[in-house]
């Protein structure tokens, strides 16, 4: 039967034979490799993150590399992943690494932690991944392997409960040759969470720990983790300028650095039809035509986006109240960062 203190020694001899050994990020122990498909994989699903991966490290084999890009250049990369604020620390991490760290990767979590986005779990797991430290990480997936194994059922919503599930973690951890296990351990109960113990229909058969799991044994492991918070989602109406020229050429800017989108080029937002009208030069009011509504959902907010389109012949003038904007070219797209539901809308 397996216990708390065996759980680990367990998961680490479950990942040997039935954990994910293929994955680009794996059998590296580059901190800069790792963090980079970490931070990647936080709200991202591994296939996606494979493109974008070897994308990532042919362009920037080296933090120095991903420090001295213009950040432009980064989101762009970046383009579809979603998520942008990610990128945005990642960038601002690579020159905290380059101008605080001497251009080497902080070696332990605490350390690491200090860094641009960089919470606990993602520090532990390249800490324990690269360099065999002990230490535990919490993400999602393993917050469900760990409250279905111990039955606990407080609520993941309050900072002290967690809390207490990240000391209790940090004792569930391999207690044989530590060093050597933590990487296998860090990987096999990330792998456990994502193949075995799914949030629906868990493959409890499967189970390297089922024989002392508490939830298996209530009959319902789908009931953890508890956490009762719900997001307070709300509902937003934009509308975009989509004006094109003749050659295709379609007018975009960079929006502010704070707020949706932040530093992404975007066709210019408004959040009424009138403040599109209003800040158009007069000639141009009557040739606007009303597109079709999408919705694009974001973490905490339904977008509702209304596409104004506005043919001209060529690459004029917009006006002042247009701001820094500029025409840009078909070929030009794919290397800005523009958000998804823009991309979707000019190619379309
Ligand atoms: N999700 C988060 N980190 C991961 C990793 N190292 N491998 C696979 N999936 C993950």
């Amino acid at each position: 039967m397996t216990t708390i203190k065996s759980f680990g020694d367990t998961v680490v001899a479950w990942q040997k034979k039935h954990g994910r050994h293929d994955l680009p990020w794996q059998n590296t122990q580059d901190p800069y490799a790792v963090w980079l498909s970490e931070i990647m994989l936080q709200q991202t699903q591994v296939v996606t993150v494979r493109e974008y991966f070897a994308r990532f490290m042919a362009r920037f084999p080296t933090v120095a590399d991903l420090a001295a890009a213009h950040q432009d250049e980064v989101l762009g990369l970046w383009s579809g992943l979603g998520y942008y604020s990610r990128a945005r620390n990642m960038h601002r991490a690579a020159q905290d690494v380059v101008a605080l760290h001497g251009g080497v990767f902080p070696r332990d979590s605490e350390t690491l932690q200090t860094l641009p986005g960089i919470g606990r779990s993602t520090a532990a797991a390249v800490a324990s991944l690269c360099f065999g430290e002990p230490i535990a990480i919490l993400d999602g997936n393993v917050k469900r392997v760990l409250t279905r194994y111990l039955g606990f059922k407080d609520d993941l919503a309050s900072t002290k409960v967690e809390k207490a599930l990240w000391a209790i973690a940090q004792t569930m951890l391999p207690q044989c040759d530590v060093k050597n296990a933590m990487p296998r351990y860090t990987q096999g109960v990330m792998d456990l969470g994502a193949t075995v113990c799914t949030p629906k229909k868990p493959q409890c058969a499967q189970c390297p720990v089922a024989d002392a799991c508490v939830a298996k044994d209530e009959g319902q492991p789908e009931a953890y983790p508890v956490k009762t918070r719900k997001l307070k989602r709300t509902s937003e109406q934009l509308w975009l300028l989509h004006a094109v020229t003749s050659n295709g050429d379609v007018w975009l800017m960079q929006r502010p650095q704070t707020g949706v989108w932040a530093g992404l080029y975007c066709l210019p937002v408004f959040e009424s039809f009138e403040a599109l009208v209003a800040a158009l030069p007069a000639k141009f009011r009557t040739q606007l035509q009303d597109g079709t509504v999408f919705k694009h959902v974001l973490t905490h907010k339904d977008l509702h986006l209304h596409p104004v389109h506005l043919s001209l012949p060529s690459s004029v003038k917009l006006g002042a109240a247009m701001g820094e904007g500029q025409w840009v070219i078909k070929s030009d797209w794919p290397a800005l960062g523009l958000p998804a539901p823009i991309r979707k809308l000019l190619t379309n």
